[in-house]
């Protein structure tokens, strides 16, 4: 059986019992933040095990496609060294929502084992959970009593809590279970040690391939065990160890699942698998980290600098280090690999194939900016290891600098370290890694002077979204320097001013105070934890008395106000029209909005098409002429926002509760905390003015609205007019296209005269000859239309006249030119050297220069003594 008929027998077999066969969700988890990656099966059914939501199905079946390098199943470091261990797999399962329970999923489990795979019975194993005192938790009797009417009992072992209980993660559902493992040795070794004695023991051919875990529990944060509601089964096996066990395979990397890519890389190589230890590691890691990054891509997560990016990031720079390392790859090779998984697993993962270019040139692009770095990183590494043999130890100024400068991971050169014997100091790293947070703060220092405190109160209320005006009273100010500036810092009880975020500058204005004359700009507003700090850079306010017991009246600057809102609601309805246009991997990656244009970075990876580019802005002015009403709910529960479509930013941090703005539930919904227009039509007009790359994979619009957009559009318009204009022309493109022609003739022209001219004088050059004790001379004085004529000349009477002595001078607009051509007969027989000659002579022009000894050139400012330096030459050379 190859490996798709393998997995297609599964999904049938559970068909062929009830199940409901559903799609893989995808790899990165969007909406829960205690996992980062999918990780086993039942992650994506969290809330059908707690009871927090209906299953469509009380019994569903399906292959999920996993990724184990973070949180509590990490096995990244294995991969490569063993022969069973992946970053990323695929679990095959099958699971009842409080329907069937251990009775069923261990006779299918056996069932589907031994019947369908006909695996043979003598070499499986099953281990039950034979409790825990610390836990309160009895053996599992049950479960052992149910295997015991299928498997002999000396197959039918006990585990502990370690290996037959499983949990999600630190919380979650939880509960114990069930593992069926085989024995793949010889016959020979099993005569020797019988197969229980290796059963979770790390041997690599004595393996589990089956988890059955009995959901029965939630583990509470206080790590305490609660009952579910009901009792589910949840069910994991390893897709690519069945492969390997259907298949007779001694490993996972034998399997048709691995070995096309692993043939791929070997012939690129020039190695063969199986013939060198260190190139199979090297062909495994590659094998297993291009699937994890192939499919996490099309699932959406580019590589990036930080969370789940950085994590792709690290895999993929992982292989190519191994491939660079073991195999001599130095340039780009993981990308040619995805069109093999693209074909692979066309029908059960198709997303692949779907967005096969777009992987590969993001995965190109990763490594070709990678490999330039690695280079350089490694050599400073081997300088590293040479110098410091005896010690033994990388430094964590070192480890930090390849982090920093040479953007090494610090588990890479952890795993290049531990193979020369070395290790990192760790705390070297992390105590580096501080001094650089803190440098890069204080070179921002600021001299923070004590709050004055008004009012004890620390209550701020914000009320901007509803009026730009308010009176309020001042709690505390405070003086800060920056260097040179000085301003004061104003928290009041009350404030219509916004703080920055969300990429909304803050908002500028005035605040008056009642009962003075005194006002009192703002220049700048931010948040500070839950303060709402106002700037300004005014200090006559100071001198007013009785501050605490005045009135403010603080008063936003509407016109700003308005042009960023315009901005940020165009920002919204931008996002909108990229995923509509390019596809849904495009996420906001930052954002500025500002009263001046809005500039918004996405990922991406090809530039922009004009025809991109003009159909994007077309659909955000459509919807800006729709004018669509702004729908926007306050307080609204975090997961039912989600559940309601709105857009979530990656690496953003959201509350439980959350403000979501809506143009047309069918167009844009994100979760936001800017202001905004009450309808798109205040928009007035969208204009892109610019699309550019910042990152790999990660493009920029910058753009404008309102009044700005006119007049950008206006300076446009008349740019064409004035255009127009000057070459009177009726159409502008034809009259340009028109210039251009006609200035190609003409140069063409000026190059054709210019080489008659210069042919000319090559003639007349000839003429003037003069043969003296068998060297011929030529020295002159000449026009020439450029410094290149001259050299061309030369040259052209080098190759046309024996026994050569050139002194030419020419002038060239303003300045004076001289050259001395040599042939080699001269050089060598009477020692004469065209340089030395050409240094001596320039004098005579205020010029200098220089050359070979067959060929020099000199230029100099002083024209009218180009006759004696070529005289000066002349009796230098006779
Ligand atoms: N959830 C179980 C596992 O991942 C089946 O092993």
């Amino acid at each position: 059986m190859n490996a798709n008929e393998i997995r297609d027998k599964f999904l049938k077999f559970f068909e062929s019992k009830g199940h409901l066969i559903v799609p893989s969700a995808p790899i990165v988890m969007k909406d829960d933040p205690t996992l980062m990656f999918m990780n086993s099966g039942m992650a994506q059914f969290k809330d059908y095990f707690l009871g927090n939501k209906k299953p469509p199905a009380p019994r569903i079946a399906d292959t999920q496609k996993c990724l184990r390098v973070t949180g509590k199943h990490n096995d990244l470091e294995d991969v490569g060294h063993d022969t069973y261990h992946h970053t990323f797999f695929e679990m095959l399962g099958n699971w009842s929502f409080g329907d069937y329970f251990k009775k069923e999923a261990i006779e299918w489990a056996w069932e589907l084992l031994t019947e369908v795979y006909g695996l043979p019975k003598e070499r499986l194993y099953v281990t039950v959970f034979g409790g825990d005192a610390e836990e309160g938790l009895e053996a599992d009797e049950e479960a052992k009593a149910l295997w015991l009417r299928i498997v002999p009992e000396d197959r039918i072992l006990y585990g502990s809590k370690k290996d037959n209980f499983w949990e999600m993660g630190d919380t979650g559902p939880c509960g114990p279970c069930s593992e069926i493992h085989i024995d793949l040795r010889d016959e020979a070794e099993i005569a020797q040690l019988p197969g229980r004695e290796l059963v979770n023991k790390d041997h690599p051919l004595v393996i589990e391939i089956w988890n059955l875990v009995f959901m029965q529990y939630e583990r509470m944060s206080d790590g305490s065990l609660r009952p579910l509601p009901a009792k589910h089964i949840d069910t994991g096996m390893g897709f690519e160890r069945l492969c390997m066990v259907v298949q007779g395979k001694k490993s996972n990397y034998d399997t048709d699942l691995f070995q096309p890519i692993i043939k791929a890389v070997a012939q690129k190589a020039g190695v063969h698998y199986g013939d060198n230890s260190k190139t199979d590691v090297a062909l495994r890691v590659i094998a297993d980290h291009v699937r994890a990054i192939t499919f996490t891509i099309a699932d959406g997560q580019l590589p990036g600098s930080t969370g789940a990016g950085y994590v792709i990031r690290r895999i993929l720079r992982r292989a190519v280090r191994y491939g660079y390392t073991f195999l001599g790859f130095q340039e780009p090779f993981l990308f040619e690999l995805v069109d093999i998984l693209a074909n692979m697993f066309e029908d059960v993962f198709p997303e692949v194939k779907q967005q096969k270019d777009f992987v590969s040139n993001v995965i190109r692009e990763e490594e070709r900016s990678f490999l330039r770095t690695l280079d350089t990183g490694l050599k400073r590494l081997e300088q590293y290891f040479e110098a410091h043999a005896e010690k033994q130890v990388i430094d964590g100024k070192t480890a930090f600098e390849l982090y920093d400068t040479f953007g090494f991971p610090i588990d890479l050169t952890a795993l290049i370290a531990r193979e020369r014997g070395f290790r990192v100091d760790m705390e070297g790293f992390e105590s580096e890694m501080q001094k650089q947070k803190e440098r890069s703060r204080s070179a921002t220092a600021l001299e923070t002077g004590d709050w004055v405190v008004l009012h004890s109160d620390n209550e701020v209320e914000f009320v901007g979204y509803d009026t730009l005006s308010c009176e309020a009273k001042l709690l505390k100010y405070r003086k800060v320097k920056e260097g040179k500036k000085t301003f004061y810092q104003l928290v009041f009880n009350r404030t219509p001013f916004y703080p920055e975020g969300g990429g909304q500058i803050g908002d500028r204005g005035v605040v008056r105070i009642l009962g003075s004359d005194v006002q009192i700009p703002i220049v700048d507003t931010k948040k500070e934890n839950d303060l709402i700090v106002h700037f300004t850079t005014d200090e006559r306010w100071l001198s007013v008395d009785g501050l605490a017991d005045k009135i403010f009246l603080l008063e936003v600057n509407k016109e700003k106000r308005l042009a960023a809102q315009r901005n940020h609601s165009a920002t919204h309805l931008l996002h909108a029209a990229l995923k509509k246009v390019l596809g849904d991997h495009v996420a906001q990656r930052g954002s500025l909005v500002s009263d001046e244009v809005l500039r918004f970075d996405f990922s991406h990876f090809s530039a922009l098409t004009q025809e991109e580019i003009i159909t994007i802005e077309k659909i955000v002015n459509e919807k800006i002429r729709e004018n669509i009403a702004l729908d926007e709910r306050r307080s609204v529960p975090i997961q039912e926002a989600l559940e309601m479509g709105a857009t979530a930013l990656f690496g953003e941090k959201y509350g439980e509760y959350v403000r979501v703005i809506t143009f047309d539930e069918n167009y844009s919904r994100e979760l936001c905390g800017g202001t905004h227009v009450r309808a798109t039509g205040e928009i007035g007009y969208f204009v892109i003015a610019s699309e550019s790359s910042v990152a790999a994979g990660v493009r920029r619009i910058e753009a404008y609205t309102g009044a700005k957009a006119v007049e950008y559009a206006r300076r446009h318009i008349d740019l064409v007019q004035e255009s127009k204009h000057m070459l009177k022309a009726k159409d502008l493109k034809k009259s340009i296209e028109q210039l251009i022609s006609e200035k190609q003739s003409l140069s063409k022209e000026i190059e054709r005269l210019k080489a008659e001219k210069v042919s000319a004088i090559k003639k007349t050059l000839l003429e003037k000859k003069q043969e003296v004790d068998g060297v011929n001379y030529i020295v002159d004085k000449v026009a020439l239309p450029d410094g290149n004529a001259l050299k061309q000349l030369a040259f052209e009477l080098r190759n046309q006249v024996q026994n050569l002595v050139l002194i030419l001078g020419a002038e060239v607009g303003e300045k004076a030119q001289l050259a001395i051509m040599l042939s080699d007969s001269l050089v060598k027989e009477k020692g004469w050297h065209a340089g030395n000659v050409v240094k001596e002579a320039a004098k005579e022009i205020n010029g200098g220069g220089g050359g070979q000894p067959f060929f020099a050139t000199a230029g100099g400012s002083k024209k009218e003594g180009l006759d004696r330096a070529i005289q000066k030459a002349k009796d230098l050379l006779k």
